[in-house]
């Protein structure tokens, strides 16, 4: 029999028919090992879930069993360890831990093969790993959102100006503005709650493509595995990856969102705009201006969307037009959703981090909110609803009004009545109470409006579903 850690022979685990190995570049393209070994408690689980199975069937003895659930352990032990002798020429992490096993347990390794393919193998251990990461998508986003929460809690009634088009559009507060971020991410939350629902069902049993001669119970392994049910079509359990794609979808739609946060850090802790001031933690310095303080981690999340959504683009491109079930081609799924998953927990913790540790300048906030004729809108309503004008009409009064201000250099509240009725006869001095920001936020009072009121019911609303 050829050695398995021989590159000439041909490989033990499926060589029979092969007189001689893969030639060198041929190992170098087939091996996945290089990155799949991430999967190896994944796998360890399977497999020992698997044996399990297979002898409660009474299709291994439970001593073989045994040896290998032992031997499984002892393998997991020695990968932690960093000291399991991964190799290309076994492929992948499938082969080498099984390859191992057998080494160190004899015989009874050879029998965990038993009504399994590594094409259901691949499929269980790849839903599991991404189900996990589905998890810690979830956890990060939670405590992403209390630091927003956090935030609006402090700021609930602080004004600030609301934009469109990044021009000053009404004033808003910084409470508001917070909450926006915690709907956003909990939206992202439940797309990977709906996912990880979805992905939930176990292929293992799938075997090859076809099920198995072999009496084994898929409800068995399924349940030991944390799974709601086994998939009830061998076929499509070997040969979809729409988990990993939902994944990657709601990775790049949460990713999305962290960018435009991102953005808005960038601007606002700008010099000309100084309404946040980020902290220590969580900007770097430049090498040549000492006045520098450089929002790095902001402009990193602003760009993380880049991989990420390129991973779904790549792995989209790999399933499309794939004859069923399995080819090799998914090979390549592993290493694109590796990149977005990291990419996506550390800039959930960045974020987090960034979000905890900035400060609000209030009276900035406050001086940026009354600037460019931000109670336009507030002095048009009140047009309407003291002197009954039609909208269309208060809105043209209103311009007029602006583009005065405009030309005397000064604020709306600041032109006198006198001017104001040189442009409407019937305004009145009572004009004057909406025009201030704090009025004109305390006023929006509509469900979801930005007055303190509305803000700190929403605020009330998420502590309660946090706990
Ligand atoms: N390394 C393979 C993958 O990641 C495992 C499945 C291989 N199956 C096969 N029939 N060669 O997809």
């Amino acid at each position: 029999m050829s050695d398995p850690r021989d590159p000439k022979s041909a490989n033990t685990m499926w060589g029979g028919r092969f007189a001689e190995g893969p030639s060198a570049i041929m190992t170098a393209i087939n091996a996945s090992i290089g990155f799949d070994q991430r999967l190896y408690a994944q796998d360890i689980a399977g497999s020992r879930a698997h044996a399990a199975m297979l002898a409660a069937q009474g299709i291994i003895s439970s001593k073989d069993a045994e040896a290998i659930g032992e031997g499984l352990l002892a393998i997991l032990s020695e990968i932690e360890a960093g000291n399991f002798p991964f190799t290309p020429d076994l492929e992948d992490i499938h082969l080498n831990i099984e390859a191992r096993l057998t080494e160190r347990i004899g015989e009874a390794g050879k029998r965990l093969h038993t009504a399994r393919s590594r094409n259901d193998q691949v499929a269980v251990d790849f839903r599991l790993w991404v189900r996990d990461q589905c998890d810690q998508a979830i956890a990060g986003l939670t405590g992403l959102m209390r630091a927003f929460l956090a935030q609006a809690e402090a700021g609930a009634d602080w004004v600030m100006p609301g934009f469109t088009h990044l021009q000053t559009a009404q004033p808003v507060t910084w409470g508001h503005h917070m909450m926006a971020y915690v709907e956003m991410f909990a939206r992202d939350r439940s797309r990977f709650q709906d996912a990880r629902n979805r992905m939930n069902e176990c292929p293992l049993g799938a075997a090859a493509l076809a099920g198995t001669s072999f009496p084994i119970d898929r409800h068995m392994t399924a349940r030991a595995l944390g799974f709601d049910r086994p998939t009830a079509n061998s076929l499509d359990s070997v040969s979809d990856r729409d988990f990993a794609l939902e994944f990657l979808a709601a990775a790049s739609i949460c990713a999305m969102h962290l960018s435009r946060f991102a953005e808005e850090l960038v601007i606002w802790s700008s010099a000309q705009f100084r309404f946040v001031r980020l902290s220590d933690r969580w900007t770097t310095g430049s090498s040549i201006m000492p006045q520098k303080k450089n929002p790095d981690a902001a402009e990193l999340l602003r760009a993380k969307l880049g991989r990420i959504l390129g991973a779904t683009v790549a792995l989209f491109t790999v399933m499309k037009g794939l004859a069923l079930t399995y080819s090799k081609d998914m090979q390549e799924d592993k290493e694109q959703v590796f990149d977005a998953a990291d990419s996506l927990m550390l800039g959930l913790a960045a974020m987090t981090g960034m979000v905890s540790d900035m400060t609000a300048n209030r009276e900035v906030l406050k001086a940026a909110a009354a600037s460019g004729f931000s109670t336009a809108t507030d002095l048009a309503d009140w047009l309407v609803k003291a002197l009954g004008l039609p909208f269309r009409e208060a809105h043209h009064v209103t311009g007029a009004l602006v583009a005065m201000a405009e030309r005397k250099g000064c604020d709306l509240p600041d032109l006198t009545l006198e001017q104001m009725q040189s442009v409407h006869a019937g305004i009145t001095a009572d004009v004057f109470g909406v025009l201030g920001v704090e009025n004109s936020v305390r006023s929006r009072t509509s469900y979801g409006g930005t007055a303190p009121d509305q803000v700190r019911a929403q605020i009330a609303r998420w502590q309660k579903a946090l706990g």
